[in-house]
């Protein structure tokens, strides 16, 4: 074996030790306080997803997302892995959209809001991990 072989075959044991996260990345391993910071931002947006479900005051209708996609009498509305349903066509826009793009349409539509959030908005990617992981 020469050196450059005998340095690359630990590293390639140690990504696919490290997993998934470490393979997605592609650079190596998180330092543990990037992982902190990581899981941190994680929960935080997760909380805030749960918030903007259920958040009346992104629209003018008085009701928010939840009021129909969490609803016991329309369970055929539950938005359970929806995130993995995405891009796809879409009859409104006539076109394949993203989740994100469907969430506007439905704020304009459903919500009747006069000003839309922007796509990738914080509150948007929240809500995508959300729904992600309902149960
Ligand atoms: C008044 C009831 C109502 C409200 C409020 C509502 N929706 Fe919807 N939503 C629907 C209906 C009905 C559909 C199915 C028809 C369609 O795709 O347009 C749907 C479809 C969807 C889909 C696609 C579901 C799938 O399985 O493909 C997503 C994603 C979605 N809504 C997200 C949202 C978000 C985010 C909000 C809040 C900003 C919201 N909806 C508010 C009624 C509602």
């Amino acid at each position: 074996m020469n050196r450059r072989r005998a340095t690359l075959v630990p590293l390639g044991l140690a990504i696919l030790a490290g997993g998934a996260v470490a393979v997605a990345l592609g650079e190596g391993d998180l330092s543990p306080a990037e992982q902190k910071a990581a899981r941190a931002a994680e929960e935080k947006a997760l909380a805030l997803g749960g918030k903007v479900f259920t958040d009346p005051s992104l629209g003018t209708a008085e009701r928010s997302c939840s009021t129909c996609h969490d609803n016991p009498q329309k369970p055929q509305l539950s938005l359970k892995g929806v995130v993995s349903r995405f891009p796809r066509w879409d009859r409104d826009a006539g076109k394949v959209i993203t989740l994100q793009q469907k969430f506007v349409q439905m704020q304009e539509r459903s919500l009747k809001a006069k000003k839309t959030l922007p796509l990738g908005d914080d509150r948007w990617n929240a809500l995508e991990m959300h729904l992600r992981g309902l149960k």
